[in-house]
């Protein structure tokens, strides 16, 4: 079979069911095309992309100053590995260090190990700069998190699915109730060992779950205290996604390590960072981490202009506004409806919750309705279906989308 034929649904879904592993349960559309908020299945139907690649895709389908960014990169130079020096990573870390006010950055691919090189950071640090005993740092980490796929990283996962049968599981991880102080000051007061405090700022994957009002700041400062690096994992929440450029910046929080990925390329090219200061990111010296594929030039390039893409359309500030419009027209709906109990999130990161028992099948059956109503979303864990569409939306797509959302919804009600 030729690359170039075309395919219908039916033909591509059968192929990867027989020649790919099984390791996702996709919902049933095949995409052939996007453009902004909008993309396009094989037999020519349009719909509006209400998960965004799981928040990569912030800046749009195919933002052209992005794509343009990569085309002319990928036809200069596209790999050097770290061997060598490129023309494009100093010019990307100096553009990405001052975006964020950090010293350092340390150039990855994909969000997990951007998380594994910011867990190997913390130790280093712990045991060359705090004095932890070789082999004892622990980093204390939340139930119900997700930061990635890896063996170590699943090691301090709860989630059945993605733990059991992969072990023997990598040691040194304390996990706390998320948003809970008191098991954070607990967990650091008994413990010396302690080397850091890896969060997500709103618990995305778990159902999107946004902490209590002053609890990242006042965990920042009971990390400050006790000699504790507090990491905060943004691969999710990061870059505009919250309505604000980090979700700690609602809490005018500065992490001692910030990890992104995602919408670091607005989904055009997997790229990911650990930013730090160089009190911290001087611990790692030549030879002791990196990746063929980090920093290499197209990344580089294709990073710079994601970011740009996010001030010059100040999305951000976008994402804020519609996000307030959302909550407040599916609360109307709610007020009226037994389907879903509740709605919640920041900015464009948002969830609804179904009425219906944990292992029912109701939040797919709706998003398989919404598709054929012509919006893509997609149920995480439990009954809870995220809403996070890309940030170049604007308030009259997003009223149009809460139309299809609602009478959707309509169709569920008993
Ligand atoms: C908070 C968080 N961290 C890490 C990851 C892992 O990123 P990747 O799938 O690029 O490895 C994800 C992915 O959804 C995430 O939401």
């Amino acid at each position: 079979m030729s690359v170039l034929e075309k395919l219908s649904s039916a033909d591509a879904i059968a192929l990867e069911d027989k020649y790919g592993a099984h390791n996702y349960h996709p919902l049933p559309v095949v995409l052939s095309k996007g453009e902004g908020v909008h993309v396009w299945d094989v037999e020519g139907k349009k719909y509006y992309d209400f998960l965004s690649a799981y928040s990569a895709v912030n800046q749009g389908h195919c933002h052209p100053k992005i794509v343009g960014a990569m085309m002319e990169q990928a036809q200069t130079l596209t790999l050097t590995s770290r061997a060598f020096y490129n023309d494009q990573l100093g010019k990307y870390e100096k553009f990405i260090t001052n975006y964020f006010g950090f010293d350092k950055v340390l150039p990855m691919n994909t969000g997990a190990e951007a998380v594994e090189t910011a867990i190997k950071l913390c130790r280093k640090w712990a045991y060359e700069k705090k004095g932890i005993a070789e082999q004892q740092a622990k980093i204390v980490v939340c139930k119900n998190n997700f930061h990635g796929r890896t063996t170590t990283i699943i090691s301090f996962s709860n989630d059945e699915d993605a733990r059991k049968n992969f072990g023997p599981y990598t040691e040194g991880f304390i996990k706390i109730e998320y948003d809970n102080l008191e098991a954070l000051e607990n967990a650091l007061k008994n413990d010396k060992d302690i080397a850091g405090f890896l969060v997500e700022p709103i618990q995305g994957e778990a159902g999107v779950y946004v902490p209590s009002e002053g609890y990242l700041a006042k965990a920042k400062a009971l990390c400050e205290e006790h000699n504790v690096l507090f990491i905060a994992d943004e691969v999710q929440t990061g870059i505009a996604r919250t309505g604000k450029l980090l979700a700690v910046n609602h809490e005018n929080v500065q992490p001692d390590i910030l990890i992104l990925g995602k919408a670091l390329s607005g989904g055009a090219y997997p790229v990911s960072a650990v930013l730090a200061n160089d009190a911290i990111m001087n611990v790692i010296k030549p030879g002791q981490h990196g990746s063929t594929f980090g920093g290499n030039p197209v990344a580089a390039a294709v990073a710079i202009a994601a970011l740009e893409v996010v001030q010059e359309e100040k999305l951000a500030e976008n994402a804020e506004r519609l996000g307030i419009i959302f909550r407040e027209k599916i609360n109307q709906y709610i007020s009226n409806s037994n389907v879903v109990t509740l709605v919640r999130g920041k900015g464009l990161l948002n969830a609804i919750v179904i009425n219906d028992t944990e292992d029912s099948s109701t939040a797919w059956d709706i998003c398989v309705k919404l598709k054929e109503n012509g919006l893509l979303a997609k149920p995480t864990h439990g009954n809870i279906i995220r809403f996070a569409p890309p940030l170049v939306m604007n308030e009259t797509q997003l009223l149009d989308c809460i139309s299809i959302i609602t009478a959707t919804l309509k169709e569920f009600e008993k």
